[in-house]
């Protein structure tokens, strides 16, 4: 299970097309999420970690958003976003240990969690969560999705329980919504809760 936390695990993984997580769109409820969000937040510092073939980047970028930073420490599907998305700010593609990245240098208004969560090993959501309140300025905003299914694996996906996520992110954040997801992809119906969490 340790070698989730190496990039090397997540590259090969890339390298050789086991990718059984991939959807190869954007995540529906993600893209409902932005697609109401107003002008006004277009500007809007915004990271999405683990972002993996970054769709929700893509789909940010197509959609004028200006400030969207991807961070991934495997570095073959940002090379492959990179050429998919040449006019995006290559600044933006940060290829990097998501619980190395700097609060002093980072500080976003919102994060997009999207198949990450369940990636990291279990024993570091604390962790996860302490990071990602540091990460967020004041009264930012965590939104996205987390299995709400306990798989019982020794290997990602590792999924867990509203419980467990409510007694962990609370200790940082305003839960603000944690709902089973109503327009998840077909094939995670029903396993998703939709997450909207603000720091305190
Ligand atoms: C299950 S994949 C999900 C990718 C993408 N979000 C998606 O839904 O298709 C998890 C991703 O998180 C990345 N990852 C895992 N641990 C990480 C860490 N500590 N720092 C940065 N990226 C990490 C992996 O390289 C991988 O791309």
């Amino acid at each position: 299970m340790e070698n989730v936390s190496q990039a090397e695990f997540w590259q090969q993984r890339y390298k050789t097309g086991s990718i059984q997580w991939d959807m190869g769109q954007v995540s529906p409820p993600l893209k409902a999420y932005i697609d109401q969000l107003p002008e006004s937040v277009k500007q809007q510092a915004i990271l999405v970690p683990g972002a993996g073939n970054a769709y929700e980047v893509g789909y940010l970028h197509e959609q004028g958003f200006t400030n969207v930073t991807l961070v991934d420490f495997a570095p073959a599907p940002i090379t492959d976003f990179a050429k998919r998305y040449p006019d995006f700010p290559s600044k933006h593609l940060v290829c990097a240990d998501f619980f190395k990245l700097s609060a002093e240098q980072y500080q976003f208004d919102w994060i997009l969690e999207q198949t990450f969560f369940c990636a990291i090993n279990p024993s570091r959501r604390d962790e996860y969560v302490q990071q990602m309140a540091a990460l967020l300025k004041p009264r930012g905003k965590l939104v996205g999705l987390l299995f709400k299914v306990d798989f019982g694996r020794q290997e990602p996906p590792f999924g867990g329980t509203k419980e467990e996520y409510q007694q962990r992110f609370e200790k940082h954040f305003d839960i603000e919504t944690m709902e089973t997801s109503y327009n998840s992809h077909p094939a995670r119906q029903g396993s998703e809760l939709f997450i909207k969490l603000q720091v305190k």
